[in-house]
């Protein structure tokens, strides 16, 4: 069938299986090397994306449900503002990440910064657990996101839990 969306922001068409991975998809035909294919059950979150503006595992999303919608990898969100301010805030963290999933560790970041609401710290830990990433530690990863949200709300961020 032919799946026409919007890809990091331009428009794309192409003929695909209705059932093939999203993951597969974009790696295999668009050369977008940022999603990992890891356990493919959902459970890694290794190949996270933006679909329709909500963070989802891409191995578990058939090519036919991408129809007339806007799909941004990694690739497409490491252009924009909020992922410098992850970048920063992890960086002044003190993380290290290898390189394996950092892009996934920053997309979920960059999703609590578009939150309409400012997120709880149980909203911070439970979007970030859906990456499963050996290179940071949970306090970590709250205390950088913590610092993303706060800078990007300048300096008005109430720790709500
Ligand atoms: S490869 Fe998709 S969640 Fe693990
Ligand atoms: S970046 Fe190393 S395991 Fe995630």
């Amino acid at each position: 069938m032919t799946i026409d969306f919007i890809l990091n922001g331009e428009d794309v068409s192409i003929k695909a299986e209705p059932l093939e991975r999203l993951s597969d998809l974009l790696r295999d035909r668009f050369g977008l090397s940022s999603l990992m294919s890891d356990c493919l059950n959902g459970t890694c979150g290794k190949c996270i994306l933006f679909l329709d503006g909500r963070l989802v595992n891409s191995c578990l999303v058939p090519a036919f449900k991408v129809r007339g919608s806007e799909v941004i990898t990694y690739e497409g969100f490491r252009s924009t503002e909020a992922h410098g301010t992850v970048a920063r805030a992890f960086k002044e963290a003190g993380a290290e990440f290898c390189g394996f999933c950092d892009a996934a560790v920053y997309m979920a970041a960059g999703s609590l910064l578009e939150s309409s609401e400012r997120p709880s710290d149980s909203d911070i830990s439970e979007t970030m657990s859906s990456v499963y990433c050996r290179c940071t530690t949970p306090s970590v990863t709250l205390g950088a996101v913590r610092n993303a949200i706060e800078s990007t709300m300048g300096g008005k961020y109430d720790r709500a839990r």
